[in-house]
């Protein structure tokens, strides 16, 4: 596939079974990138293989698993004409942990697949999407360190809050217009 199409046909995907050797090509180029720790915590059980990790996600979605404090979260394949090109995370309400670092949408695009404008358009569909369940500000927030992805919730429309000083570093907290 042309690599610049990549952007215009962006789909996101919910995650369904029988995906487990695509997954598995996806996770061998994020540790071959030195990214291993995009799937840590409760995602870490991505390294045991995709039927654990959809296990996981199938039981998310309900919210409440694996701790009572967990929202209700949908997960989609970023893809483009079938392939996977990443993952969104999206949360229809926020708990207080989310209010700091997480927000409403979580992404990750494979490293061989970024630069090209495909989180910037799964951001956006992702941001529709909220907009129709009826919320009409999105919180999205990444490390102050992350510039590539501030750059992308920017380019959504972002408009930036307080940070949030957490242990694992400071958090760029943005509110985003679903409508906008
Ligand atoms: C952040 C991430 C999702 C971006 O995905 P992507 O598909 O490359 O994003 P896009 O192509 O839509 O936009 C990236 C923008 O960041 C810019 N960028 C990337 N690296 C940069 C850098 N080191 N310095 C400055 N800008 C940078 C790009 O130039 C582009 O901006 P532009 O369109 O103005 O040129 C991807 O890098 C990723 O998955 N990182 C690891 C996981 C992660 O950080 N997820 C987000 C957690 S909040």
């Amino acid at each position: 596939m042309d690599m610049k199409d990549f952007a215009a046909k962006v789909v996101l995907t919910p995650m369904g079974p029988g995906r487990d050797e695509e997954f598995a090509e996806m996770l061998d180029e994020f540790r071959a990138a030195g990214e291993g720790g995009v799937y840590r915590g409760d995602f870490a059980v991505a390294w045991q293989g995709y039927s654990a990790f959809y296990s996981l996600l199938s039981q998310m979605q309900q919210g409440g698993f694996p701790r009572p404090e967990i929202v209700p979260m949908e997960a989609y394949f970023i893809e483009s004409e079938g392939r996977i090109l990443g993952e969104l995370y999206l949360r229809r309400r926020l708990s207080p942990h989310l209010e700091q670092i997480g927000g409403h949408i979580g992404f990750k695009v494979r490293p061989s697949c970024r630069n090209r404008g495909v989180a910037t358009a799964a951001l956006h569909i992702a941001l529709k999407k909220l907009g129709e369940m009826g919320i009409e500000k999105a919180l999205v927030t990444c490390n102050s360190t992350n510039v590539a992805s501030a750059r992308v919730i920017e380019k959504c429309g972002g408009v930036r809050n307080a940070d949030a000083s957490l242990p694992e570093g400071e958090e760029r907290r943005y509110w985003i217009e679903t409508k906008s």
